[in-house]
């Protein structure tokens, strides 16, 4: 199973950074074999329908279209911004969907918030899974929300024992769940 784990924050001290390398992490253990990218290694320009149209597709895209095509899944960790997706991962999802074929399709996913308030960003997260989900990713259905993230997540662990729980059942609901998807070798 090779998994591409990555938060959609540029951010060094970034909370969802920190719950991705504790979903790396955990995932190395549980003997997946993780592609970890840095939110910067995906970097891509703004969607142009004309540029794309015209097949004039920015080498950026192209190069992390084949990183994920590599992958058989992907957890991805988000935060909220204004109650929705962020902008520069909705424009790579943008590009990434108008590509024949297009690598999203039929690859699952697990999606993450963190962020600092209680709500805990349930609501960016289901504008991902919709977008997710129209260009063909199976999503699991059960997402991680953790709010007050200052509070609940050190640098390397989960100080919160509740939290601690649901990212453990969470991980090992997912890798069953995506090993059942994986398309059967012909
Ligand atoms: C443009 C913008 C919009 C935001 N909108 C929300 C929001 O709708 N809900 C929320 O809980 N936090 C919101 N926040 C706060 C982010 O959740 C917070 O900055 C978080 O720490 C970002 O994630 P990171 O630590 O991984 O970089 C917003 C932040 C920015 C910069």
């Amino acid at each position: 199973m090779n998994i591409l784990v990555f938060a959609a924050s540029h951010r060094p001290t970034s909370s969802n950074r920190k719950l991705a390398r504790l979903s790396a992490d955990w995932l190395n253990v549980h003997e997946a074999k993780v592609d970890f990218a840095e939110y910067v290694e995906l970097d891509t320009p703004l969607y142009n329908a004309q540029q794309s149209e015209e097949g004039n597709i920015p080498e950026s895209v192209r190069r992390i279209a084949a990183r994920v095509a590599q992958a058989d899944a992907l957890v991805i960790a988000a935060p909220e911004y204004n109650w929705s997706v962020p902008g520069s991962l909705k424009n790579l999802i943008d590009w990434l969907s108008h590509l024949s074929p297009c690598p999203l399709k039929d690859k699952t996913a697990l999606l993450m918030c963190a962020t600092p308030s209680k709500r805990g960003g349930a609501v960016g997260l289901s504008h991902l899974k919709t977008t997710l989900e129209s260009v063909g990713v199976y999503v699991y259905p059960p997402a991680l929300t953790c709010g007050e993230a200052e509070k609940v997540l050190g640098t390397d662990t989960i100080l919160d024992g509740k939290t601690r729980d649901r990212f453990e059942t969470l991980h090992t609901g997912f890798l069953d769940y995506a090993t059942r998807l994986l398309p059967k070798a012909a």
